[in-house]
């Protein structure tokens, strides 16, 4: 099942660029930059990613991403989890990343974009491997940043599909952000956001209804309204879910309590993700095996979502229509 499940033509619509550094290339760019870190060995590094909450998370998270300064630094970062996708047998990838954790560090827009495209052109030409990447806005942060970053982000439209909403859900609801949507969809982008991780089901009713997005990252606390799940199964809006991040992260005590499976018997258009895979132990297949060996995930069931990552992609349509 393990090989089957690696083998499984499949896409990745939820993976954050700078949650696939792992640490050894941390430590590797941290010497190349110069960049002092308060860990001795990249075993002690691992050693600190034991995290109660979705905060936990992120002060490693962006504390980890500090070391990356280059063009060149973005490229490598970006053409490992390439190398990976390249091994699963992933085939379509829509990866985010945050220009703010590192425009505030002082570095420009520019070599982080241009880093990310550059490995992402190389993708398709060498591997096949199609993308559309998705920029994301740190809700932690004010509505004006994320203005200033659409402003940023101008210059290069043609190297972004969409935007999306990440970091601290709780305190930071949707609707803070519905001017800045509003103008990123006017310009053209698709829109994504993080709802229903740590928030509640009304964070996925306000990220559809008020920021107007295509698909929601996570969601899975869309579980506790019923006549959410009903509309997000009408509707046919996909939940980008992470399960090794779900329990890493304690929104699940366990993966037996993980309810992806129900969604997917209930209708709802679910997908299978790793979120940030060098901090929450497994890229996308050790996501699937753990769907198997925590909730007996049938092979059918990983056709099927294999097959929902395709459907609810933003690859256009001729392009689904060969992923398909
Ligand atoms: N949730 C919110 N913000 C994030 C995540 C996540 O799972 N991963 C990276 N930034
Ligand atoms: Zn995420």
């Amino acid at each position: 099942m393990d090989q089957f499940l690696n083998d499984l033509p499949k896409a990745e619509l939820h993976l954050h660029l700078e949650g696939s550094l792992e640490p050894e290339l941390l430590f590797a760019l941290a010497e190349r930059n110069a960049v002092v870190l308060p860990y001795a060995s990249v075993e002690q590094l691992r050693e600190a990613y034991d995290f109660g909450n979705l905060q936990d998370f992120l002060d490693l998270y962006y504390q980890g991403a500090a070391v990356l300064q280059t063009e060149q630094d973005f490229y490598d970062l970006t053409w490992a989890y390439i190398e990976r996708c390249k091994a699963e047998n992933i085939l379509h990838i829509e990866p985010f990343f945050d220009p703010q954790t590192h425009t505030d560090r002082g570095i420009p827009f520019a070599t982080v974009i241009n880093g990310i495209s550059r490995a992402l052109d190389q993708a398709e030409t060498a591997y096949g491997i199609s993308s559309g990447l998705i920029m994301c806005f740190l809700r932690h942060l004010s509505e004006a940043a994320a203005f200033e970053t659409l402003r940023q982000a101008e210059p290069y439209l043609d190297k972004i599909i969409g935007i999306g909403l990440d970091s601290s859900e709780k305190g930071h609801p949707p609707a803070k952000f519905e001017r800045v949507f509003a103008k990123a969809r006017a310009m053209g982008l698709l829109a994504v956001a993080h709802a229903g991780e740590e928030g509640p089901a009304q964070n996925v009713i306000d990220a559809l209804d008020i920021l107007k997005v295509d698909r929601i990252d996570h969601g899975v606390r869309a579980i506790d309204n019923p006549e959410l799940i009903r509309r997000l199964a009408r509707e046919e809006i996909a939940l980008t879910v992470c399960p090794l991040s779900n329990t890493r992260l304690k929104v699940f005590d366990d993966m037996s309590q993980h309810n992806i499976l129900q969604m997917l018997e209930q209708g709802v258009k679910v997908t299978v993700n790793s979120d940030d895979p060098a901090y929450f132990g497994g890229y996308l297949t050790e996501n699937f095996i753990a769907l198997e060996k925590g909730l007996g995930m049938t092979r059918e069931q990983a056709v099927e979502l294999a097959r929902n990552s395709f459907e609810y992609s933003f690859a256009g349509a001729a392009r689904k229509a060969k992923l398909l």
